[in-house]
C-alpha cells in the first residue's frame, strides 16, 4: 500500500450541537460529517462562513468533543484523549503567540514543557525558524509583521513533529502577495516534511492550487471529497458548482436520453446535449439546471453556415461541426468585455438564456472579436455541460 492511501484521520458520523442560549434552540455546527484523509495529504476543507470548518478542526485537535459520531487518528479513537495527548497540532487564525516571549522562546516553549532539555529544545527551534526561513530570534511578536508572526505559529507547531499539522486560515491575514508566497512555501514545507496537512480555507484558489484533495462544505455537511480537479470538473450538486469558479447555470427541460447525453430543451427550438451524472433517472419534462463552465465554450463568427462571415470561418465551422459529442447552438452577442487575458461575452441563446463565455486572447491574427449584436455559433464539448439535479 502506498503511505498516501495510509489512513491518518477517520470522521465516522460526526454530529456536533452547539446547546441554545436563554431558551434559543441548539445549533447543528458539524451534521453527520463522514471522511477519511490520508498520511502525507494536503487536504483542505473549504466552505463559506459558518459551515463548521472550524469545529471540524476543533473536535479533530480535541478542543471540542463530538455531540455524536467517532473519530479516530491514526486508527485510534481519540474520544475523551485531550488536545496535547493528541499527534496532531494547531496553527490558530490569530497565531495565538505569547505577546512577552521572544520568538525563539515562543517555539521552545511547547517543547520545554515536555521536559526537553533547553539545549535539545533550542537547537531544534533553530532548526524549524530556519525551515520557515526567521532569523529574528530575539524579537518579540509585536516587533514582527503579520506575516513573520505568522511563520513563528508554524514554526512552533511544526518544532513538536508532529504526524497531523491543522491550520485554520493560517494566511487569511496577510496581503495578496506574502499569502501567494506562503502558499508555495508551505506547500513545498508539506512536501519536504511529509506530514498530513489539513487545511482550513474559504478561499477557493488557494484550496484549488495547494491542496491535494479538497472538502466542499456547507451547513455542516460535507457536499463532495476530491482532487481539485475532480471537485471543479465534475461538481455534483450546483452548490458545488457555484463555490468553485465561476460557472453557467442554464435551466431547461429534460426531455430524452441519446447516446448517452441527456437533451435539454432551452425553448426556442433551442437543444443541448448533457452529461447526466451517473445513477440520476430524469422524468419527461423535470425542470433541470445544465452547468457549464466559461472558459469551455468557445464562439465562432456566424449563426450556421450559410451566415459565415467568410469563407475561412464556413471552412472551420464545417470542420468543427463534423466533431463528434459537440454542442452547438445558435447566439447573439449582448455585451462584450475585453480583461487583458480573455474577452468575457454574454451570449443570448434559446429563449432567454444567457451565457457568460471566456475566450483567450492569443494575440494572434485567428483571435475574433466580436461586437454587441454580432451572430454566433455558440459550442461546446458535451462532457463539459453537466446536469445537476441537486
Ligand atoms: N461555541 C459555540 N457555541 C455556539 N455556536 C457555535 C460555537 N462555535 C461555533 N458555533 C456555530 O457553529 C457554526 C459553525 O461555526 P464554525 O466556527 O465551525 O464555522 P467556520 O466554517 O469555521 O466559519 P468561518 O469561515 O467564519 O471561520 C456557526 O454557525 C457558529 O456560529
Ligand atoms: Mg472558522
Amino acid at each position: 500500500m502506498s503511505q498516501k492511501q495510509q489512513v491518518a484521520i477517520e470522521l465516522k458520523n460526526i454530529i456536533k450541537e452547539f446547546p441554545g442560549r436563554g431558551g434559543e434552540a441548539g445549533m447543528r455546527a458539524v451534521d453527520n460529517v463522514s471522511m477519511e484523509i490520508y498520511e502525507g495529504e494536503f487536504f483542505a476543507m473549504l466552505g463559506p462562513s459558518g459551515c463548521g470548518k472550524t469545529t471540524t478542526l476543533r473536535m479533530i485537535a480535541g478542543f471540542e468533543e463530538p455531540s455524536s459520531g467517532e473519530i479516530l487518528l491514526r486508527g485510534k479513537p481519540v474520544q475523551g484523549v485531550p488536545p496535547f495527548h493528541r499527534p496532531v497540532n494547531t496553527v490558530f487564525q490569530d497565531y495565538a503567540l505569547f505577546p512577552h516571549m521572544t520568538v525563539l522562546q515562543n517555539v521552545m516553549f511547547g517543547l520545554e514543557m515536555e521536559g526537553v532539555p533547553r539545549a535539545e529544545a533550542e537547537k531544534r527551534a533553530k532548526e524549524a525558524l530556519d525551515l520557515v526561513r526567521l532569523t529574528q530570534f530575539d524579537r518579540k511578536p509585536r516587533q514582527l509583521s503579520g506575516g513573520q508572526q505568522q511563520r513563528v505559529a508554524l514554526a512552533r507547531a511544526l518544532v513538536k513533529r508532529p504526524a497531523v499539522l491543522l491550520l485554520d486560515e493560517p494566511l487569511g491575514a496577510l496581503d495578496l502577495k506574502l499569502r501567494k508566497a506562503m502558499q508555495y512555501e508551505l506547500m513545498s514545507m508539506q512536501h519536504q516534511l511529509g506530514i498530513t496537512f489539513v487545511y482550513v480555507t474559504h478561499d477557493q484558489e488557494e484550496a484549488l492550487t495547494m491542496c491535494d484533495r479538497i472538502a466542499v462544505m456547507d451547513h455542516g455537511v460535507v457536499l463532495q471529497v476530491g482532487s481539485p480537479e475532480e471537485i471543479y470538473e465534475t461538481p455534483r450538486t450546483r452548490f458545488v458548482a457555484d463555490f468553485i469558479g465561476e460557472t453557467n447555470f442554464v435551466e431547461g427541460r429534460y426531455s430524452t436520453f441519446r447516446d448517452l447525453c441527456a437533451l435539454v430543451n432551452l425553448g426556442a427550438d433551442t437543444v443541448i446535449e448533457a452529461v447526466l451524472p451517473e445513477g440520476d433517472h430524469l422524468q419527461e419534462g423535470q425542470q433541470v439546471t445544465v452547468a457549464v463552465r466559461p472558459e469551455k465554450i468557445s464562439l465562432l463568427p456566424g449563426n450556421g453556415s450559410m451566415e459565415a462571415t467568410s469563407v475561412e470561418a464556413a471552412e472551420v465551422l464545417q470542420a468543427v461541426k463534423s466533431e463528434k459529442d459537440k454542442t452547438f447552438v445558435p447566439g447573439v452577442i449582448t455585451f462584450s468585455n475585453y480583461i487583458g487575458t480573455d474577452t468575457r461575452y454574454t451570449v443570448r441563446i434559446g429563449e432567454k438564456t444567457d451565457l457568460v463565455v471566456r475566450i483567450q486572447n492569443f494575440g494572434s491574427r485567428y483571435d475574433t472579436r466580436f461586437e454587441n449584436g454580432d451572430k454566433v455559433m455558440v459550442f461546446w464539448a458535451t462532457e463539459n455541460a453537466r446536469v445537476l439535479t441537486e
